[in-house]
């Protein structure tokens, strides 16, 4: 028997994990960011194969790891991890620093950084293991907590899509609503309301390939209230 909710008791942090260089890069929200090594330091960074961050990383061979804080606005986390930078550019309109690889460095709602230089890739099915040299790193605001991704969860109300590593289809944890009963879903994305009495139809009615009326995230990227 395997019980999802013991997999939400696993501690992880937030960030954006980026790629590139001067001329192009592109980053993607990862909750599967962990030191691996301490001599020299090693860190892993977990990336689904269909996302587009994965292609500039082994092209490239650095990537970089912006730890976000505990305020950090919902539209970084919107555009980062529910956009692909296959759709669009990500990087246009942010602050961002090059690393000694040359590789962008994201520094929105960011409390420190780490710069790596990718030593092996781990193929570990859906998803390739980036294993990274630390090259350098650095704290950006002391004053700030990081942002974990229960707090995202619990205090954000905030969910993982498919493609994060730690996604777990929500029927094999939620009741669904009683005959005659309302429920409001919320999109984790940009927070648009999807109220059924409203809309005069479940939720869970609605076809699989819904998207939000607002910033087009899948209909599994919705929460219950
Ligand atoms: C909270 C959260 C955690 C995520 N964690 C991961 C992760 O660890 N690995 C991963 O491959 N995708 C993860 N994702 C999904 C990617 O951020 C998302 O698929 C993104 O749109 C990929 O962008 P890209 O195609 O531009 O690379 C996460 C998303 C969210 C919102």
């Amino acid at each position: 028997m395997i019980n999802y909710e013991a997999l939400f008791k696993i501690s992880y942090g937030l960030y954006i994990v980026s790629s590139g260089s001067k001329d192009y890069g592109n980053g993607f929200i990862s909750n599967t960011v962990f030191q691996v090594t301490s001599q020299p330091p090693k860190f892993a960074a977990c990336c689904n194969k269909d996302n587009h961050t994965a292609e500039v990383i082994g092209s490239t061979g650095s990537f970089s790891v912006s730890m976000l804080h505990e305020d950090a606005a919902a539209g970084i986390i919107g555009t980062f991890g529910y956009k692909s930078g296959k759709e669009i550019n990500k990087m246009e309109g942010m602050e961002l620093k090059y690393g000694e690889t040359g590789v962008p460095i994201v520094l929105n709602e960011a409390i420190a950084f780490l710069e790596c230089r990718v030593v092996e890739t781990i193929d570990v099915g859906t998803h390739l293991m980036f294993i990274g040299e630390l090259v350098q790193a650095e704290v950006l605001d002391e004053s700030l907590e990081p942002l974990t991704y229960l707090y995202y969860r619990r205090v954000k109300k905030g969910v993982a899509p498919k493609n994060a590593p730690t996604y777990v289809d929500k029927s094999k944890l939620e009741k669904k609503p009683a005959e005659g009963e309302y429920a409001k879903y919320e999109c984790a994305a940009c927070g648009f309301v999807y109220d059924e009495e409203k809309e005069g139809k479940k939720f869970d009615e609605m076809p699989d390939d819904w998207v939000c009326p607002v910033c087009g995230a899948e209909k599994d990227d919705f929460y219950k209230l």
